[in-house]
């Protein structure tokens, strides 16, 4: 089975975990338009939910699916988010923000009571970091900004260089909140609390890709089927 249709695979089991009444936080990536497209025909079968996004794109993409949409400021309070992720560890911390949505979908994540991570399995790793870690940041002194994240990295035990996103043309990656991101390459990541902890200090820095404590379920499909992750320690 090819990647994409693991990516549906996983979209499709999680489907079943959306009851009537829901008020959900719709992710964003190749993973999470399958859910939303998917979650779409049940709505058009009937199912009442409303979908709050963590991205223009994934809005555009719950609208043309029929899906009802509110916002954190008329929903402050969501029952299930359903979201992809760049790398899943064992204690279900995560890497995101590949898609550079990353402040919305922990805003959105930390406002659910649920959060469930849907990936092929791939993305699952022994320890984070293969995967260059996105980090939020202002525009304005954007280069001590880099200076300082790599110090974090350093602090926290880990090193490597953080790079300004571009896009295919050559411009800068701006996020849907008008930020920029750097994608720090670390290989490994021994220490994701610590790390995160430092970058959260750093002045400049909005976000960082981190989810630690926010997944309570991932969904991995792989070749040999479906398997279910579930956090041993939840928060609250
Ligand atoms: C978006 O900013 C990301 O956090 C995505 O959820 C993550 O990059 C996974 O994307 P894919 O489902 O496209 O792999």
């Amino acid at each position: 089975m090819n990647p994409d249709s693991l990516k549906r695979e996983a979209a499709a089991r999680a489907v079943d975990l959306v009851e009537p009444g829901m008020r959900l936080g719709l992710g964003t990536g190749s993973t999470a338009k399958h859910f939303v497209a998917l979650l779409g025909e049940r709505v058009r079968a009937g199912l009442d939910v409303i979908g709050v996004p963590t991205s223009e794109a994934t809005r555009a993409d719950a609208e043309a699916a029929g899906i009802r949409m509110s916002t954190l400021e008329e929903t402050p309070a969501l029952d299930l988010t359903v979201d992809g992720a760049d790398e899943i560890a064992p204690d279900l911390s995560a890497i995101k923000g590949g898609g550079g949505a990353l402040l919305r979908e922990k805003i959105v994540a930390a406002a659910s009571a649920r959060m469930v991570v849907i990936a092929d399995e791939s993305k699952w790793v022994e320890t984070l970091g293969r995967f260059p870690l996105p980090v939020e940041v202002v525009p304005f002194g954007v280069a001590p900004t880099t200076i300082a994240v790599e110090a974090a990295a350093v602090a926290a035990g880990c090193a490597g260089r953080a790079v300004l996103r571009r896009t295919r043309e050559g411009h800068a990656f701006v996020t849907d909140g008008g930020h920029l991101i750097l994608d720090l390459a670390l290989g490994r990541i021994p220490d994701p609390a610590a790390l995160a902890e430092r970058l959260a200090a750093v002045p400049g820095v909005v976000e960082h890709g981190l989810f630690i404590g926010l997944v309570r379920t991932a969904i991995l499909a792989g070749s040999a089927g479906i398997r279910i992750e579930t956090a041993r320690a939840v928060r609250g």
